[in-house]
């Protein structure tokens, strides 16, 4: 039977990362996979996560299963890290997953459940995954423009309108900050219209938020999604754990469904469990167990936040060398909205050729839509990237 089996195209960026390995030049700069890497160019566990992994094996009397849809002590804490006190506990069903991508899965497997006909809004452009995914599952899924090419910043106009013609009951996948791939990101003002315009129309959005902590700090970074799901009769959330705690291969995500309190919760509720029973029936424990130990202990949580907010930091120094160094080279302020985007990615806005020439004649990765993580680089690599961006001719 296998050999019925089609072969499918390779995940754009997880196929760079092998072409970066195999490429033997000792001076490339990986601009790829969305890892955080520090001026050294590595990508070290957290000194929270090490104190917490130091005490849960001293602790840990266990390894027995948990519950279908997690540990209750790491949703509290997931949702108190999201939300604040935004939403009320008492309506939001939760379940762990296996990272935040399981988050996604989870959740569009509970809109096709709930609303089969649903259609599937998502950015333009959005994560290659959110599309791979929807395409899997069959799930109805349409375009709304989000990024200006020629600004760099988000084409907001174009979104509202494109959402129009969504029908009441579609689902619009936003990303909660940080966007990726384009690290161009809604204001305040404009995360209130979307939500009037969501309300209007009787659309309901999924938040996916992989990456806060990475742009204006904790709290900012939720602030759109608070407003979204405080606002919403609905809301569905997909967040990570993988890079604001640096555990990529723990598999540490939650989806939360925000809706009515009491029967109408319990339901939800039933129904993720039953979801992740049949997907994988225990979501990974080990990952989800730091997290909450980590959120949980003032001392760990400090540690913790201090350590984000140099990262944090570090990301948005090298935005700013980078779109002063750009602006000296080019003698323009064409690339000053690099400053302003946040998160690790920004996408430069180019051609897939100009991608290329810049890894064959520069050894620079980028993803083939011209999307750069902004952490890939460090003081000596971003001279080095404006330069060859400007003899790109780009
Ligand atoms: C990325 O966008 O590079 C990351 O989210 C890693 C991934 O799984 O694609």
């Amino acid at each position: 039977m296998f050999e019925n089996l089609k072969e499918h195209p390779a995940d754009k960026i997880l196929a760079l990362m092998q072409t970066f390995r195999d490429d033997p030049r000792d001076d490339n700069v990986d601009l790829g996979v969305g890892v955080f890497r520090n001026a050294q160019g590595a990508t070290p566990v957290m000194q929270a996560v090490k104190q917490a992994e130091q005490r849960l094996w001293q602790q840990e009397t266990t390894k027995s299963y948990v519950g279908l849809t997690g540990d209750p002590a790491f949703a509290d804490a997931m949702i108190a890290l999201l939300l604040g006190d935004a939403v009320a506990r008492a309506r939001i069903a939760a379940a762990a997953t296996p990272g935040g991508t399981g988050a996604v899965r989870q959740g569009l497997e509970l809109i096709r459940m709930a609303q089969p006909d649903a259609t599937v809004w998502v950015s333009d452009p959005t994560w290659p995954n959110h599309l791979s995914i929807l395409k899997h599952l069959g799930v109805p899924t349409r375009p709304y423009r989000y990024f200006d090419n020629a600004t760099g910043g988000v084409d907001f106009d174009g979104m509202c309108a494109d959402l129009e013609a969504a029908h009441p009951g579609d689902v619009v996948l936003l990303h909660g900050c940080c966007h990726n791939p384009t690290g161009a990101n809604p204001t305040m003002a404009q995360w209130a219209e979307l939500i009037a315009q969501m309300q209007e129309q009787g659309l309901t959005p999924f938040v996916d938020i992989a990456y806060q902590g990475f742009g204006d700090g904790l709290e900012d970074d939720a602030a759109g999604l608070r407003m979204v799901a405080s606002e919403m009769p609905e809301t569905l959330i997909a967040a990570s754990c993988s890079k604001n705690f640096g555990i990529y291969r723990e598999r540490a995500g939650i989806l939360l469904a925000v809706g009515d309190a009491g029967a109408a919760r319990d339901l939800t509720q039933g129904n993720l469990a039953y979801l992740n029973r049949q997907n994988f029936s225990f979501p990974p424990d080990h990952g989800a167990r730091l997290v909450t130990m980590i959120l949980t202990d003032a001392e760990l949580r400090a540690m913790w936040q201090e350590e984000l907010e140099q990262m944090r930091r570090g990301m948005l120094d090298l935005r700013r060398q980078l779109a002063e160094e750009l602006r000296r080279r080019s003698n323009s302020e064409r690339f000053d909205f690099l400053a302003e985007h946040r998160g690790m990615f920004s996408r430069l806005g180019t051609t897939p050729e100009n991608v290329e020439k810049l890894r064959r004649d520069h050894g620079i990765y980028l993803v083939g839509d011209s999307r750069m993580n902004i952490a890939g680089l460090n003081a000596e690599t971003v001279p080095h990237l404006a330069r060859a961006i400007v003899d790109a001719g780009i």
